[in-house]
């Protein structure tokens, strides 16, 4: 049943040129057009609604930090993203024309299904983007974006979140178009380039035995740091999640203009530090952040997009994404940081696919 892989995580880090593929492609008309299932989204719909609840727990959260991007980005309109734990009992505010999305891999998770009925309980329309059809959080939204990653069986979720990822892309964009907030170029210009992502996908995944090498050299480290800017660093948090889940190394994902405010204080000789340096416009800020750490000793494992070969002069070791739009990078940028975590906790003979202490859904509060 794992089809040839040692691990179920492997495997479905293996399926998301194909997850991706399906999620995206039924959506795309010949001509760009999105067809989001039946979902109400209409230019009138729009038009009530001031502001976007984004709410989810775990990895889905992440997904939903970079959905608050694309929606603000191209639909302009205001986005809150809070964890369910958190959002569910602090009276948020929240009325008939907020939109509530939320993002849950299982469509069971019971914090998530909670904050679901309170956004719902004070007028807000509810969207969900879920994988698992019938799931219980589908059942109660008004409108359901499912995801096509198919069984995610290992509990580090990995396709089910590129395919959130998508998600979030496709409803930023069809709000975006709609409003008239982005230009049709640039609509086009993006959805062509998310076009290739099944290629470029599958190019990362071919990236893995020098993910296994850095693996083996890099498995043994006590803390280990994840710095990066604007999507990077949501991305950042996704990555740290995965590495402490599944290899029990603690690590900590921080926005890296933070570092200077704290958490640089705990980097010392050989501290292993992952900076995300794909965003254009944040390159040079990053260049000195990976400068800042490795004046304390860090090794640092930086991750750029093709093109930008300066990088190696600063960091230690480069891994390198296909170059594509800014915009769009997450997707392509978690890929090498769940082959990081996944080859760690090989390497420290974890239990992959089934970590100590966790559960494939949480059900309970
Ligand atoms: C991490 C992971 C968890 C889930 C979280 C939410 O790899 O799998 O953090 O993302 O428990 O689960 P869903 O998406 O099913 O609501």
């Amino acid at each position: 049943e794992k089809g040839g892989y040692e691990h179920f995580m492997i495997k479905e880090i293996h399926e998301q040129p194909k997850a991706i593929k399906d999620t995206l492609s039924p959506r795309l008309g010949v001509n760009n057009e999105i067809e989001l299932d039946n979902i109400k989204l209409s230019k009138e719909d729009l038009e009530k609604i001031n502001k976007v609840v984004i709410v989810a727990c775990g990895t889905a959260y992440h997904a939903g930090l970079v959905g608050r991007y694309a929606i603000e980005k191209f639909a302009k309109i205001p986005v809150e993203t809070d964890v369910a734990s958190e959002f569910r009992y602090r009276d948020p505010f929240v009325d008939d024309k907020t939109l509530f999305i939320a993002v849950s891999q299982s469509g069971e998770t019971a914090d998530t299904l909670a904050a679901l009925r309170e956004a719902k309980g004070k007028g807000a329309r509810v969207l969900a983007v879920t994988n698992v059809v019938g799931s219980r959080i589908s059942r109660e939204a008004d409108d359901v974006f499912y995801t096509w990653a198919g069984p995610e069986i290992a509990v580090a979720s990995t396709k089910a979140y590129t395919t959130q990822l998508v998600a979030m892309y496709l409803i930023a964009l069809n709000m975006g178009i709609k409003k008239g907030t982005i230009s049709k170029e640039k609509y086009n210009e993006i959805l062509e380039e998310l076009k290739t992502y099944q290629q470029k996908v599958e190019k990362l995944v071919e990236t893995k035995e020098q993910i296994q090498e850095l693996a083996n050299r890099q498995f043994n480290n006590q803390n280990v740091f994840y710095i990066g800017r604007g999507i990077d660093d949501h991305v950042g948090k996704e990555g740290s999640l995965k590495l402490k889940e599944i290899s029990y190394i603690h690590s900590e994902a921080i926005a890296a203009g933070e570092l200077k405010h704290g958490t640089i204080a705990l980097i010392e000789q050989g501290t292993l530090v992952i900076a995300l340096a794909t965003q254009e416009h944040l390159f040079d800020k990053m260049l000195s952040n990976i400068k800042e750490v490795k004046a304390r000793g860090a090794y640092v494992i930086a991750v750029a997009k093709e093109g930008n070969e300066e990088i190696e002069e600063a960091a230690d070791a480069v891994i390198y994404i296909p170059n594509t739009l800014d915009e769009l990078t997450p997707i392509l940028s978690v890929i090498p940081l769940q082959l990081l975590a996944y080859y760690i906790a090989v390497t420290r003979g974890c239990d992959v696919d089934k970590p100590k202490n966790l559960a494939k859904s949480v059900t309970v509060e």
